[in-house]
């Protein structure tokens, strides 16, 4: 476990250099990462390369103990670089395009431009790839920010053709896929496909499927060049790619494929600004973010990649922690006191095997002048300074063992469900991220621990599977979570599972290859008023677990149940009263449950907690902001709350503990 610090020596006068890394590691920091925005020193001119001021910068780190993680600079592209390739330069989807002056001006499919990343790469990797300070690569930085994957530029359009016909192979199958009969949408060869960006009514939901996956490719085309040449130059060091928090552009599972690790940016407060959680919630939150927000990302993240057999998880770090205010929300408070600290232990108590802090001291001048680091402008200590130290002290004193166990239950996601409720949400209020960020929400409150995974994960093991939507569904989909099933877990399909083919055709009949499984047909779907709900009625058997009723919104698949199905809840709403919405269909020791309505989280909460109660899994009530997690023999309860409180931990086999406000407290508990 280890702590780190994003820092920019380019910024700042070499006499300081010795000094800030001599402070960093007197604060407990280990690493330090740098150069991912350094192309125009390190490269003035065509050619003309200054490593100069890099290699004493790598040594010095190193000399006083620090490990690098060395970044690319291809965020940034100089302006000499643009001057040569001007048609590199983005285009938005609204055709606008963009010029040099921030950062991520490039189109991800532009030719010139993957050669020159990878050129610039394999420089860097060739000049310290074996240097003995450097111990991990980042490539790039965080792509898609500024709304940078779905692009619409020259290299972008040139490329879609070749896209859809490796896809698709032969124009017929396009056709038939996105039933371009519909409309005389008809093509008569891959080229004359636009990008589904600017027809007159909305394209066809197929084709803007595709969109989202070819634009998500195109960046994974762009990364695996420099992947390609830094592994060779740089043995044994780790690469990885610094993820966004809620970014969906990209997909995850896929480029965490030939990574070593992944890490992701976390910055709770801007989150939280950035929510759909309604303005009390903000309020209460608003110095300290939400627990769940931060850590659904965490559990995302640490699944992101497929672990070697054996191993529950692959490497998962923080590569920036917000460190105090920053600069980009509607608002940026000044976090609680004790914020940077919790935070810290939270993402340990997640499995984060490092925590890196963005960044080192605040700059002076440009776009993030008004963003704290751990120093301040003129290099006195900020609240992160002092923080960073008091978890460091903390960690040292008391190692968590990061090989963070499976968890109590798996969530599962994918990129394409969250793209087939973009281009189809039927509904307003299916927004996002929130389908699978509900039931999420209520499974931290009853202390669980949660891996959130995609499907095809092996998932033996788990005795509670939770599939909040598995929109797109094909024959493959309904093999492996029937094999789920076979290890005896109960599976829970929530609404709109099974309503698409992977194409984005409608299944004739929903939930089509899960109706095995499922042991339900769809008859209709109700979309839901914003603000509006309904009920369902939950039988006799389940009042006392489920309550007399459970409110949903939003959503509501009207479930007809095969022969063998036992109903648990009936709608209760005039417009289809009756018709069932929760049902459970048996496959041996296996069940699976097919819940039609999207529940508040009142009725997630109660659902939960019955599902663990059934199969045998200890739940506490945790006190609101109160959050645990537990891991190796140990258990860290968080309170994001204002309050201190005491939390009975003996469901899990532990006492009480007294945890402060904004803090975490650590106890030992059974494994
Ligand atoms: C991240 C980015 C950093 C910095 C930071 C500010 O999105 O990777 O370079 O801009 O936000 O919070």
């Amino acid at each position: 476990m280890h702590l780190g610090v994003c820092y920019y020596p380019e910024h700042w006068p070499e006499s300081t250099w010795a000094e800030d890394a001599a402070r960093m590691r007197a604060t407990g920091l280990t690493w330090v990462r740098i150069g991912e925005f350094a192309w125009s020193r390190i490269e003035p001119e065509p050619g003309r390369y200054d490593w100069g001021w890099l290699d004493r910068a790598v040594d010095g780190l190193g000399a006083a103990g620090l490990r690098v993680v060395m970044g690319t600079p291809t965020a940034t592209p100089p302006r000499w670089l643009v001057d040569a390739l001007p048609d590199m330069l983005p285009v938005g989807r609204d055709g606008r395009r963009f010029e040099f002056g921030g950062r991520r001006h490039y189109d991800f499919a532009h030719a010139g431009y993957r050669d020159a990343s990878a050129r610039i790469a394999a420089d860097l990797a060739e000049r310290y790839g074996r240097h003995e300070a450097v111990g991990a690569w980042q490539i790039d930085n965080e792509y898609g920010c500024h709304d940078t994957v779905r692009q619409a530029g020259p290299a972008t359009r040139a490329a879609w053709p070749g896209w859809l016909e490796r896809r698709y192979g032969a124009i017929e199958a396009l056709n038939d896929a996105w039933w371009t009969v519909f409309w005389s949408m008809e093509y008569g060869s891959f080229d004359e496909v636009p990008l589904p960006l600017h027809a007159i009514a909305e394209a066809a939901p197929g084709a803007r499927l595709d969109y989202a996956r070819f634009a998500s490719d195109m960046v994974l085309e762009y990364h695996r060049r420099q992947v390609a040449e830094i592994r060779p130059r740089s043995p044994g060091r780790p690469i990885t790619h610094n993820a966004m928090l809620y970014f969906g552009d990209l997909d995850a599972h896929a480029l965490g494929r030939g990574l070593d690790a992944i890490t992701w940016d976390n910055y709770p407060l801007g989150m939280l600004e950035q929510s759909p959680l309604p303005d009390d919630v903000k309020a209460r939150f608003a110095r300290t973010g939400h627990p769940d927000l931060i850590a659904f990302n965490h559990d995302l993240y640490r699944g992101a990649l497929t672990p070697q057999a054996g191993e529950p998880f692959t490497p998962f770090w923080v590569m920036e922690q917000q460190p105090g205010q920053v600069n980009w929300a509607p608002t940026n408070p000044i976090p609680a006191p004790g914020a940077v600290r919790l935070w810290t232990h939270q993402a340990i108590a997640h499995g984060a095997e490092v925590v890196s802090y963005f960044r080192w001291r605040a700059a002076v001048g440009a776009q993030e002048q008004m963003h704290a680091g751990l120093l301040r402008h003129d290099r006195t200590p900020d609240q992160g300074l002092s923080e960073a130290a008091a978890a460091a002290a903390d960690l040292s004193a008391a190692p968590v063992p990061h090989a963070r166990r499976r968890g109590d239950v798996a969530l599962l996601f994918r990129y394409d469900d969250l793209w087939a409720g973009q281009v189809q949400p039927h509904a307003e209020g299916w927004r996002d991220w929130a389908p699978w960020v509900t039931p999420y929400m209520a499974l931290r409150a009853l202390g669980l621990d949660v891996d959130v995974l995609p499907p095809d994960r092996d998932l033996s093991g788990y005795r509670v599977v939770i599939a909040p939507s598995l929109t797109l569904a094909d024959d493959a989909l309904a093999a492996s979570l029937a094999r789920a099933l076979d290890g005896g877990a109960t599976l829970l399909l929530g609404p709109r599972s099974g309503a698409y083919r992977p194409d984005m055709r409608v299944h004739e009949r929903a939930p089509g290859p899960l109706a095995t499984l499922s042991g339900v047909r769809v008859g209709r779907v109700d979309a839901l008023r914003p603000g509006s709900g309904e009920r369902i009625a939950v039988e006799p058997e389940f009042r006392s677990t489920l309550g007399e009723g459970l409110e949903y919104h939003t959503w509501a698949d009207l479930l007809e149940p095969a022969d063998g199905t036992e109903v648990w809840g009936r709608y209760a709403c005039d417009a289809y009263e009756g018709v069932a919405a929760l049902t459970l269909r048996r496959h041996g020791s296996g069940r699976c449950l097919t819940l039609g309505a999207w529940l508040a989280p009142e009725g997630w909460g109660r659902l939960a907690a019955l599902l663990a109660a059934q199969a045998g899994i200890a739940v506490a009530q945790l006190p609101d902001g109160v959050r645990l997690s537990r891991s190796g023999g140990r258990a860290c309860l968080q309170n994001f709350g204002t309050a201190p409180v005491t939390v009975d931990l003996t469901p899990f086999g532990g006492g009480r503990v007294r945890v402060e406000a904004v803090a975490a407290a650590w106890a030992e508990l059974p494994d």
